[in-house]
């Protein structure tokens, strides 16, 4: 039986966020440049997308540049801008082929203009697609997008657009830049690290997490797969008792 098959389709995470992490290692054990890995990082983004359209999940985040990622040297950081161009013009057609809409979040005010206008114009060539939503975190960080949330809301109450007893998790869900999407329920990081670096901090507070340590250029269908199998096999209990899971009667102390 392949991988594949082994996959419950019932019981698939709704949303798969991924921290692809290695590219530039990928390149450095090539005896090439930074950017080769990138270039090679955009074929292993295909790869997974198509993986995830195919099993039905719902969302996939791709965490494509942080915040952080601007103290980068200047040529990487125009490269992988002009290399988000690239593949995005390139790739439009397989989206709306694959019935995928596109999405962005994070700052997107400090990205070039040019970048800035294929984001929007993909966006807006796919937004009809109703399979997948496939989200690029763009110049984000979570610290950035929960600090912004505060002074909108803290703006709307001393506008006495909200009161301070408004203010709880519904609430605050709303002023972030994933207001709409679904909390990501399984987050991969690839290149052996153990690390959140700074992506969607709040939205995973109850997210199944998964390493690999395959360098970002070398991911493939199969070690989406196996993530997501491993998603399946684990017990999640939301702060509740196993016992809880089977037999939701028993009596719960909050009904938060
Ligand atoms: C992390 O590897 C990767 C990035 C910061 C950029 C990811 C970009 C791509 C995969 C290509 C473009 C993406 C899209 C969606 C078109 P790293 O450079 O930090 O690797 P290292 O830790 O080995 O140095």
């Amino acid at each position: 039986m392949s991988l594949r098959d082994k996959i419950n389709k019932e019981k698939l995470p709704g949303h798969v966020a991924i921290i692809m992490d290695g590219n530039g290692r990928w390149a450095k054990l090539k005896g090439k440049k930074r950017i080769y890995g990138h270039k090679n990082g955009v074929t292993a983004v295909r790869e997974t997308t198509e993986a995830a359209a195919e099993l039905g999940i719902k969302y996939l985040t791709l965490y494509a540049f942080s915040t952080e990622n601007w103290n980068r040297p200047k040529d990487e950081i125009s490269a992988l801008m002009s290399l988000l161009v690239s593949t995005l013009n390139t790739e439009t057609k397989t989206l709306t082929d694959n019935n995928i809409r596109l999405l962005a979040i994070g700052d997107l005010d400090r990205i070039p203009e040019k970048v800035c206008r294929k984001v929007t114009e993909t966006i807006e060539k796919t937004a009809g697609n109703t399979g997948m939503s496939l989200i690029l975190a763009l110049s984000y960080s979570s610290r950035w997008e929960i600090l912004n949330a505060v002074k909108k809301i803290t703006e709307n109450a001393l506008d006495n657009k909200l009161s301070v007893n408004d203010i709880n998790n519904e609430l605050f869900t709303k002023y972030l830049t994933t207001c709409g999407i679904p909390d990501p329920e399984l987050v991969i990081r690839t290149s052996g690290e153990y690390r959140i670096s700074n992506f969607l901090l709040w939205q995973i507070a109850y997210a199944e997490l998964y390493f690999s340590d395959k360098l970002w250029p070398d991911y493939t269908k199969e070690d989406l797969y196996e993530a997501v199998l491993s998603f399946q096999h684990r017990e999640r209990r939301f702060g509740k008792i196993s016992e809880q899971l089977v037999q939701p009667e028993i009596i719960c102390g909050e009904d938060d």
